[in-house]
């Protein structure tokens, strides 16, 4: 990846990938060892790229179909990626239900789906408190395991370089793994039954999903009987699946974001799609400055108190060619917010002629604390706000364009709530996110198949207003 960025590059010109560094950076960690720090980042820079510039590119041109209401986002995931769990199983896991989860939205509302994983990458994150107490002792709180450890040590707190060269190795891993499984024959249609788990077969939802694949099973083989098979038709036999990970350890991106010898344009190599979050969207904030420049697709965080000025400026920096595709508006609001505060921020996008997907993360905004101290989200107001975000797309005449959650393959009693009915007293059972708690497999079908649904009326009221 090497040549000269093109000066007519608007996203660009006048743009340097550590032009972040003169602004304000929230959430970064102060590294003891600063010489440390700028030797790891050295290394990185001459480490391959973990994506390459054109897949980033096919991920725009398949989100630009989303921002023009042909397609569907599903973007899921850790909350945060850790080195405890890195384990082939569990990137299968997470890898299966997400094509579950697809196939679910793909079949039930007969619209094709772009797969974005919070994978191979998700590794740093935000925190509501810079530091954490336990029994009289006051440490710096965790910030994922590329930044430091969750021990509640002095020395695990401790911010270590080097475990940035730790995360790319993993994220290297894990990609290969996630390349292997979409492009190898563990993705084709024929194995949708496999896909299923035994811990989730009996229940409601891996029934019903069961049942879907038994239908889906048929039309393969009548498809078959006419001559469509995973031979000659490369869409039944594999799939396209990108990585995504929140851009918050500037160092780390930098290091990783290289001009892309084709079209000489900037690209950060960690991940095909980053994303700002609600903490660090500061329109003159380190972060709105280094992913402005960056030419991978980017999504933005948006909470309920964003006003519509706001926003707007946010999207004239992030995407000022207002190119389809290169701007995903993430909305977490909380069940009730949605509906009060979304519907002007969707009329202003609109009205001004701003091409964006809009997608929903129902889970940051439902978070609670349970009584035996558990972070949890109810399945119920995860729905709800969910709900919301349709019936406003409806209501709006816009394209409800995708989901993002926090999901994992597992079987974890993390959330409480759906058709397992898990409850407080069962989050102790199987509690092991590192961050926020995460939708267990059956959980997330269950999601699936009701997002299936809202999509499936959103698509019959477009087809109504405008009959073929
Ligand atoms: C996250 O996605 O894990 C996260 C911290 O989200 P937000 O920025 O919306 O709080
Ligand atoms: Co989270």
């Amino acid at each position: 990846m090497q040549g000269v960025p093109r000066e007519e590059n608007r996203l660009s010109a006048l743009w340097s990938p550590d032009g972040w560094r003169t602004r304000e950076a929230r959430q970064m960690p102060e590294y003891p060892d600063a010489a440390g720090c700028a030797s790891v980042e050295q290394q990185l820079r001459s480490y391959p790229p973990l994506v390459f510039a054109g897949e980033a590119r096919h991920l725009t041109d398949a989100l630009a179909a989303v921002a023009h209401g042909e397609a569907f986002l599903l973007q899921g995931g850790d909350c945060a990626e850790s080195f405890a769990e890195f384990h082939p199983d569990n990137i299968r896991d997470t890898f299966r239900v997400l094509l579950q989860m697809a196939v679910i939205l793909t079949f039930g509302a007969g619209c094709p789906v772009v797969k974005v994983g919070r994978l191979a990458g998700q590794f740093a994150k935000p925190r509501s408190e810079p530091t954490e107490e336990h029994a009289g002792t006051e440490l710096p709180s965790y910030r994922g395991d590329i930044i430091n450890g969750i021990e509640f040590t002095a020395q695990a707190r401790a911010p270590d370089p080097e475990r940035m060269l730790r995360a790319y190795a993993q994220s290297a891993a894990t990609l290969n793994l996630l390349r292997a499984f979409s492009q190898g024959g563990y993705a084709d249609l024929h194995h949708v039954h496999r896909w299923n788990m035994d811990f989730v077969a009996g229940h409601p939802a891996g029934e019903r999903y069961r049942e879907m694949a038994d239908r889906i099973a048929e039309a393969l083989s009548f498809m078959e009987a006419c001559g469509i098979n995973s031979a000659n038709a490369p869409a039944v036999q594999q799939t396209s699946f990108y990585t995504s990970h929140e851009a918050l350890l500037l160092g780390y991106e930098q290091a990783m974001t290289r001009v892309d010898s084709t079209s000489g344009d900037w690209y950060d190599t960690s991940g095909h799609m980053l994303w700002l979050g609600e903490r660090t969207r500061q329109l003159d904030g380190a972060h709105v400055e280094f992913l402005r420049g960056v030419n991978n697709p980017v999504g933005v965080k948006i909470g309920a108190g964003i006003s519509k000025e706001d926003l707007l400026a946010l999207i004239d920096v992030l995407n000022p060619q207002n190119l389809p595709g290169r701007l995903t508006l993430i909305s977490r609001m909380g069940a009730k917010a949605v509906r009060e505060k979304l519907p002007a921020l969707v009329r202003a996008v609109r009205s001004e002629g701003r091409l964006v997907v809009w997608s929903c993360d129902p889970m940051h905004a439902n978070t609670v604390k349970s009584a035996s101290g558990y972070k949890t989200r109810n399945f119920d107001s995860i729905l709800e706000e969910l709900r919301g975000f349709f019936d406003v797309h409806l209501a709006e005449g816009t394209h409800a364009g995708g989901i993002h959650v926090e999901m994992t393959g597992r079987d974890v009693t993390e959330c409480i709530g759906g058709g397992q009915r898990i409850s407080e007293e069962d989050l102790s059972d199987r509690y092991h996110t590192h961050c926020d708690p995460r939708l267990n497999a059956s959980q997330s079908l269950e999601l699936a198949f009701l997002t299936a649904q809202m999509l499936r009326t959103e698509r019959e009221k477009q087809a109504q207003r405008s009959p073929e």
